[in-house]
């Protein structure tokens, strides 16, 4: 398997916390790669180091080869790679379907300025909903969503995009079994479909069944990697993190 995304010793403080510390990550293409670890372990940020939120204190970021250190959330876009948030951020009185737009419009493929929603942005979206069961609230306002429903048009907002690699933070978290179990078909489906995933969570059996590889970070460094079988047995990662 080819390397998809590659992170080459990323590191970053805020103040004096090293939030990530000499970190390297790999995403093979065609993976479901998950990243665990303790609360404050540094998971998010390096999401925001890849995805320019903030920029790296030092360190390099590679998707397909090519450098992406320092990219606007544009052109990561245009260049195959989108992600989701930790804390959901839609749109609250714009309805669904607009949700689903908004963001393709952000991201500069045309301006939010520009004429109405085009037909083939509109199928396109009316499509995804479909597919993850919000079709019937195409037209509702954002606000009316449940919470798990909310992170599902957020989900299928950045697939707009048509990505090769989606980063999803914490896609289960707050969210109730029923709509775990849909996330984690759809997560599989559109892997079968080519779409990589880099996933953080906590929910451990969510990892453990969906991904192929699972990185683990303490203290903003990496840990361990491996397969789950493998990580689930590493006294190293039970210390950390799986034993409590
Ligand atoms: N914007 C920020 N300002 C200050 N500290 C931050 C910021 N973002 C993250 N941190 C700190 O960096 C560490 C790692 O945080 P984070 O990446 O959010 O962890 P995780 O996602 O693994 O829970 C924590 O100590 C956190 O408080
Ligand atoms: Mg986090």
């Amino acid at each position: 398997m080819t390397v998809l995304l590659q992170a080459e010793k990323l590191v970053r403080s805020f103040g004096g916390i090293m939030a990530v510390n000499n970190c390297s990550i790999e995403v093979k293409k065609g993976s479901i790669t998950g990243l665990i670890g303790p609360n404050g372990s540094g998971k998010t940020t390096i999401f925001n180091l890849i995805t320019n939120v903030y920029k790296p204190d030092s360190g390099r970021v590679y998707l397909d080869g090519q450098e992406i250190t320092g990219l606007r959330p544009n052109q990561l876009c245009h260049r195959g790679l989108s992600r989701t948030f930790q804390i959901t951020r839609l749109f609250w009185d714009l309805s669904v379907l607009e949700n689903m737009i908004v963001p393709v419009r952000q991201v500069g493929f045309r301006s939010l300025l520009g004429p109405g929603m085009y037909q083939h942005e509109a199928e396109r979206a009316q499509e995804l909903l479909r597919r993850v069961s919000l079709d019937h609230m195409a037209h509702q306002p954002a606000r009316k969503l449940s919470f798990g429903q909310q992170k599902l048009l957020e989900f299928a907002a950045i697939l707009m995009s048509k990505p090769d690699l989606v980063m999803l933070d914490e896609p289960a978290g707050g969210v109730n079994p029923t709509m775990i179990r849909f996330i984690m078909d759809l997560i599989r489906s559109l892997n079968g479909e080519g779409v990589t995933f880099l996933v953080v969570e906590h929910n451990m059996s969510f990892v453990m069944e969906l991904c192929d590889h699972i990185i683990v970070m303490n203290q903003g460094e990496k840990i361990a990697e491996g397969p789950p079988p493998m990580i689930q047995s590493d006294p190293v990662v039970l210390d950390a993190y799986l034993g409590d």
